[in-house]
């Protein structure tokens, strides 16, 4: 595991109740989930690709389907246990899944890949395509513009955090690469998110968000070939 997978993987074990805390509930994202529904039937498997706590995907989706959610913090993990009980819970890394090729109908990835270093999202993006079975849906979200950097102390937690993602387009380039074809995407609010030069946002600092995200994050839905 690189250095930086390694201190995101400990970050999230040691501010894990904070975010959990300041994670807002996001109506577009909760309402994206319908696209992954309208597509695939009840039962199917989908994996929630970090997880997390288990909100908004795993939350979402498991009355209907079959949700295996999977992260590598184990304090995450143990939320996403409480939060979402019925969900088959993974501790794994997105760059080297353990699944079957063709193992799952649908993949979500709500702000996860974003912590990724960005030389590793080909690798991330091209295990999804290889666990989705031909068809199969993938939503995912990555940053709105081209920067990596860290906050010394996010959310106040006294913790850490480290980002890295390129422009949309490139997200968009890297998942047609892979193998599918882009249907849709929009950009999305986010509270915990960063402005235009990747300075991280102050979710309590109104000012912030004046006029609304500054920023935002995109969301691609796209079908494996
Ligand atoms: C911002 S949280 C998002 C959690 C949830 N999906 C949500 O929308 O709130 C990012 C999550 O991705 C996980 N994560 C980051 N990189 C990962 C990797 N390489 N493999 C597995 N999980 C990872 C972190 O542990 C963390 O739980």
């Amino acid at each position: 595991m690189t250095d930086q997978r390694e201190r995101v993987r400990e970050a999230y074990d040691d501010l894990a109740e904070t975010h959990f805390a300041e994670r807002s509930e996001e109506p577009a994202e909760a309402s994206l989930l319908d696209e992954v529904r309208d597509r695939i039937a009840a039962g199917a498997r989908v994996l929630d690709a970090g997880c997390g706590q288990g909100t908004p995907v795993a939350s979402g989706l498991t009355p209907i389907h079959d949700v295996i959610g999977l992260d590598f913090s184990i304090e995450q993990l143990g939320l996403a246990a409480d939060v979402v009980p019925r969900a088959d819970l993974v501790r794994g890394d997105m760059t080297d899944l353990g699944f079957d090729d063709d193992a799952f109908e649908a993949v979500c990835a709500y702000h996860s890949i974003i912590h990724v270093p960005v030389p590793d999202h080909a690798a991330v993006i091209g295990e999804f395509a290889r666990v989705l079975r031909p068809g199969g849906v993938l939503l995912l979200s990555s940053g709105g513009t081209d920067w990596a950097g860290s906050h010394p102390d996010w959310l106040d937690s006294g913790v850490e955090m480290a980002w890295s993602f390129p422009d949309p387009e490139e997200t968009r380039e890297m998942i047609v690469d892979a193998g599918f074809d882009v249907l849709d995407w929009w950009i999305v609010t986010d509270r915990l998110g960063h402005d235009e030069d990747g300075e991280v946002l102050d979710p309590d600092d109104p000012d912030a968000y004046e006029g609304g995200d500054p920023v935002g994050k995109p969301f691609f839905l796209a079908e494996r070939r």
